[in-house]
């Protein structure tokens, strides 16, 4: 389980991008979080991940506060992360960063049924350089993987769909389900894909910093869909920005 309590974090010049986030992820349960553009959603995912440190407030992880540790300390207690957008290495191949993530080496067949539920064919990749000549979404493709053979107690998604065709974003909302039925850590998925929404147990919705809403799906969705056009109408974004 991870909690947040009252997590804020200002840029330097005082602006505050997320405001006092009092928040329980529970294990067990896939949480969506969603929410208009710039809401603060990688940066809370940032948050628990250790790529950036909170300004106040405390993170812990199954009642251990886990807010001064860094990427790799976190890495150790179980948390991963894959980035809304991949950074790519030069020189490390497909292979060489699946293998990282598993932390140990794997066997073709092994590699196969990871890049397989991510649509990747095994064998066209594994040998490639994770470098600029993998396109877009191969590379959010693999990076979705490395989590997946990283196989955490807590694993945070930051919008997996970005660049994701059709086709194998079908196969990728199968593997989530999968993952949520057999999974006993918890399970963040950042989104604003229907789709994903509709799999969630909980739904957090974040705006302006702040969570404007939170509960099961069945309760948070409906009123979501309604209130769409409303996220974007100036009246209420003058409401969001009074906070
Ligand atoms: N290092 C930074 N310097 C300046 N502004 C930042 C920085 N990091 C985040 N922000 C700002 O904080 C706000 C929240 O950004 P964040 O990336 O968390 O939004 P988001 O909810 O993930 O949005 P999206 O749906 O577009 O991915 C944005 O206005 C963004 O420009
Ligand atoms: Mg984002």
């Amino acid at each position: 389980m991870l909690e947040l309590k009252k997590l804020a974090w200002e840029l330097p010049a005082g602006e505050k991008i997320l405001k006092h986030i009092d928040l329980i992820i529970p294990s067990g349960k896939l949480t969506v979080v969603t929410g208009p553009n710039g809401g603060g959603k990688t940066t809370l995912a940032k948050m628990i991940a250790g790529t950036e440190f909170p300004t106040s407030g405390q993170i812990l992880l199954d009642g251990e506060d886990i807010t001064a540790l860094d990427m790799t300390q976190r890495a150790k207690k179980g948390i991963s992360y894959a980035f809304q957008q991949p950074v790519r290495f030069k020189g490390l191949t497909v292979r060489d960063l699946i293998e990282l993530a598993a932390g140990k080496p794997l066997s073709e067949d092994k590699l196969c049924e990871i890049l397989g539920k991510v649509g990747l064919c095994t064998h066209d990749y594994i040998n490639r350089e994770v470098d600029g000549s993998l396109s877009g979404g191969e590379m959010k493709r693999i990076e979705i993987a490395t989590v997946l053979a990283r196989n955490t107690k807590v694993m945070v998604f930051d919008e997996p769909e970005a660049g994701i065709d059709l086709w194998s974003f079908s196969g990728l909302i199968d593997v989530f389900q999968e993952m949520k039925e057999q999974m006993a850590g918890t399970l963040i998925i950042i989104s604003h894909q229907e789709r994903i929404l509709k799999i969630a147990d909980d739904i957090v919705v974040l705006a302006k910093g702040r969570v404007r809403a939170q509960g099961k799906r069945e309760d948070i969705l409906p009123s979501l869909f309604a209130d769409e056009s409303a996220v974007h109408c100036p009246r209420e974004k003058e409401v969001l920005s009074h906070e």
